[in-house]
């Protein structure tokens, strides 16, 4: 390896260059290793093509731009930049492998009809894929990851309890009109006790053990001139999906917190105010923001969340 082998080393000791100074002082000879060196001259030739090809040097308030370039699609133009991970991803979004594929898929399965998709595992698995995240884009700030809603802000798209219709055609109805939900306020045409027997009334619906004076007077409220609660509830309270008005006896509660209750009492507090006060309520439309094929795609996911009817 080296030249200056130096005559007196032993087995084991470092080799030295040779030169002695002050007859006993000596300087170790330990050259780089050549995979080192190699390694090393291998960087600087990458910089300099690196340099070359791409940003490399800030040079005045810019940098030099490499000669590297990428072509791709922005509102609906061709653009060639100079290379950068920014149009990289842009050009990975429209051209990717993935990309293609899903554009494929979701192509696919918007020409499906709601039976066939519903009924075709691998579609409705690129469905799941494909909505989780269009889900969290467009509508998990209000409906919530998942999809659990807020009581008495946003509905629960989880269970199998629907306002305006539990079919895959009602929900894309839903997600392309948007919807209102209305119910009135009752303060000027029912008092105190008349809104308390009613509320009695609607819990009994559900199950709940109410005194029956209140519970007979409240149903005449309910399904006569007084209330008119028939008109949008259904006379037997099963709900009016055209009007988005809910089933008010499967003890499924999207707007009063009943559950959150700790009494019977607090029970009809709650429900008497919330009849008392009335609701409006706003799903926004998205037929101006997502495509058919997504809104499709959505409809099935949000079908298939809650066992949809
Ligand atoms: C700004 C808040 C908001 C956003 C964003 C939103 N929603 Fe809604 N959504 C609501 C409200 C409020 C209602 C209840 C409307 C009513 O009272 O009738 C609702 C109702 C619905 C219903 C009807 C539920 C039923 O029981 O019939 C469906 C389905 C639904 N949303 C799906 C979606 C999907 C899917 C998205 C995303 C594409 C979305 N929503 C985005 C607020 C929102
Ligand atoms: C004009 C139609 C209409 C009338 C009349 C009406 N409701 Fe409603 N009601 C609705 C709608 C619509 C909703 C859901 C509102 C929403 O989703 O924003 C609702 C919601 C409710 C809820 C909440 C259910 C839950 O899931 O928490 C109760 C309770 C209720 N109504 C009781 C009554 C009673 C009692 C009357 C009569 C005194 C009445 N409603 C009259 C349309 C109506």
């Amino acid at each position: 390896m080296s030249t200056n082998e130096n005559p007196s080393k032993k087995p084991g000791q470092v080799e030295t260059t040779g030169h002695v100074w002050d007859s006993n002082l000596q300087e170790y000879n330990n050259p780089l290793p050549r995979w080192w060196l190699w390694g090393f001259y291998a960087t600087v030739v990458f910089a300099l093509v690196y340099w070359v090809l791409y940003p490399a040097w800030p040079v005045g308030g810019s940098f030099t731009k490499g000669l590297n370039t990428i072509t791709f699609m922005q509102d609906g133009e061709e653009v060639t930049t100079h290379w950068n991970t920014r149009s990289l991803f842009a050009r990975e979004m429209q051209s990717g492998k993935q990309a293609v594929r899903q554009r494929e898929m979701l192509e696919q399965v918007g020409a499906m009809d709601y039976e066939t998709l519903l009924a075709d595992v691998e579609a409705m698995s690129f469905v799941n894929a494909y909505a989780k995240g269009a889900f969290g884009t467009w509508c998990a700030a209000c409906h919530q990851t998942g999809g659990g809603g807020v009581i008495g802000q946003y509905p629960n798209l989880r269970d199998d309890h629907w306002l305006w219709g539990g079919t895959a055609e009602q929900i894309e109805e839903t997600l392309v009109l948007g919807r209102i939900g209305y119910m009135p306020g009752y303060r000027e045409s029912l008092d105190g006790q008349q809104l308390e027997q009613v509320a009695s009334y609607v819990l009994s619906l559900n199950g709940f053990a109410m005194n029956d004076v209140d519970v007979a007077a409240g149903g005449e409220i309910f399904n006569g001139y007084l209330g008119g609660c028939y008109q949008c509830h259904g006379v037997d309270a099963a709900g009016l999906a055209s009007l988005g008005a809910p089933n008010l006896s499967n003890n499924i509660w999207g707007l009063v917190d009943v559950p959150g209750a700790a009494n019977d009492e607090e029970r009809v507090a709650r429900v008497a105010r919330f009849v008392h006060q009335g609701v409006q309520r706003h799903m926004p439309a998205f037929a101006d923001r997502l495509s058919p094929a997504e809104i499709r795609v959505l409809s099935a996911y949000v079908h298939s969340l809650g066992g949809g009817q």
